[in-house]
């Protein structure tokens, strides 16, 4: 029972309605509003900036601190001694591993980076050109019709199988929409790799060659997709949620995660970001750009800056921005004119004033766009990273979500077309 209580009173008229508050074990408190609606009122907060939609003990963001934690773990920690795996266990499971249960982890991710090869086929429907994005959204809940037999959402161990499969199968398909659009073979995925060398290798690998990843390269890429692995409760998680409430399979709520994290404001900001570098094409033009950002009337705003959540340092973009230049060095890429644009960039809007007072910083995209340019990833498979990662934090709020008793995701509305009128004549 809730101690604290909050008071509403409607237009002074009534006495005040009581509602309960509650409190997590950190952060803001809440405010119980589900007897509203008897009370014949619902709230109203489009863009649910005010609103929290469940409750959840996986990940913890403080967006004014610049904080974000996982289990309680901070992402930085993480990202220092952790790897992609382990924090995949650790979301789902809700405590770091032992060393044996790693073990067992990852040897059963390893066995589970096949995907029928009924799929291939999927693949050769697309025209050549096909947006990555497109393909792993239909090839994702194409998977459901391969695993229907394992398909009973209340029991916990066909959930646990479904989230082994899609976050050992997510890489490989990853790959396959890359390789599918150059028109190369698919790889097979190697179960003597570790998870995001496979990926590389199943991306850039050939069958002529024998396999070889640049452990640097290797070990950037497991820290990118750690650094995306979950983000509480943003668009495509709250997707995956609203999809899973009405007890649909675990397939299909990935798929319609995958959608939402497509656009540009979401997971498809960091290829974004790369077209506008494109755009802008030429450090001279670098002030022009900032102009338009700045300007009211024009739509413009720089991609890779702000976040709805941080009004602070984005501390993923701390940590991505040491592997970025790790990467370019690596790749002797540092004098990449666009590369040595989008630092130019970064430099001047950290120092303008615009940005400083609306606390616009790079966000985790900023880097993760330049790194994945310079590994040598076409712009247009950056959100198929980005969903690569994100996959064990949609798969864990699933799970998660249906470990607890729960209703099917229904918002209300506030109502301003045409009351009831009769049809002419
Ligand atoms: N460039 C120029 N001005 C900006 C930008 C930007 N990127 N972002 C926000 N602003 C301005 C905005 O015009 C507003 O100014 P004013 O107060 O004068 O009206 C102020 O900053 C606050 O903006 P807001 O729209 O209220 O902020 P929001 O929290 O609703 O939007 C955002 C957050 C991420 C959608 C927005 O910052 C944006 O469009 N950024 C560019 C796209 C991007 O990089 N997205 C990736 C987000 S991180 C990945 C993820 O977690 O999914």
């Amino acid at each position: 029972m809730s101690e604290k209580k909050a008071q509403l009173s409607i237009d002074g008229k009534d006495s005040p309605i009581e509602l309960p508050v509650y409190s997590g074990s950190t952060g803001p408190d809440v405010i119980d509003v589900r007897g509203l609606v008897a009370q014949g009122v619902f709230t109203y907060d489009p863009g649910f900036v005010s609103t929290a939609a469940c409750e959840s003990d996986i990940t913890y963001i403080d967006g004014g601190a610049g904080v974000l934690l996982h289990r309680g773990y901070p992402i930085e920690q993480l990202a220092e001694k952790s790897n992609f795996l382990e924090t995949c266990y650790l979301l789902l499971h809700g405590e770091l591993p032992s060393k044996q249960e790693a073990d067992k982890f990852e040897n059963t991710i390893r066995y589970h980076t096949m995907v029928d090869e009924a799929i291939h086929q999927f693949f050769r429907g697309f025209p050549r050109d096909a947006h990555p994005m497109a393909m792993l959204c239909a090839v994702v809940g194409g998977l459901s019709a391969f695993y229907h037999d394992d398909l009973d959402i209340d029991n916990a161990d066909h959930r646990l199988l479904a989230a082994h499969r899609v976050i050992a199968k997510m890489p490989t398909l990853a790959a396959m929409c890359f390789k599918h659009g150059m028109g190369q073979p698919f790889m097979y995925p190697q179960n003597k790799m570790g998870f995001a060398e496979n990926f590389l290798h199943m991306m850039f690998g050939t069958p002529c060659e024998e396999p070889n990843v640049s452990p640097i390269l290797a070990k950037a890429m497991d820290t990118l997709f750690l650094l995306h692995a979950d983000h509480e409760q943003n668009a495509s998680t709250s997707t995956v949620r609203l999809a899973g409430s009405t007890g649909t399979n675990p397939y299909a709520c990935i798929a319609s995660g995958i959608a939402a994290l497509w656009g540009p404001a979401h997971g498809g900001a960091n290829e974004a970001v790369l077209d506008m570098l494109n755009e802008i094409g030429d450090e001279s033009r670098i002030e022009e750009y900032i102009g338009r950002a700045k300007d009211k009337n024009d739509p413009f705003r720089l991609m890779g800056f702000g976040h709805r959540v941080y009004k602070n340092y984005d501390p993923r973009a701390t940590v991505i921005r040491g592997i970025c230049d790790e990467v370019l060095d690596e790749l002797g890429a540092e004098n990449d004119p666009l590369l040595r644009m989008a630092k130019k960039l970064e430099k001047i809007a950290l120092e303008d004033e615009y940005f400083i007072e609306r606390k616009l910083f790079p966000n985790v995209d900023f880097y993760s766009g330049i790194i994945l340019k310079a590994i040598g990833i076409p712009t247009e498979m950056f959100t198929v990273i980005f969903a690569t990662g994100r996959t064990p934090g949609w798969i864990a709020h699933w799970h998660e979500m249906l470990s607890n008793p729960y209703k099917i995701g229904r918002p209300r509305q506030l109502y301003k077309g045409h009351t009831k009128r009769d049809y002419p004549g």
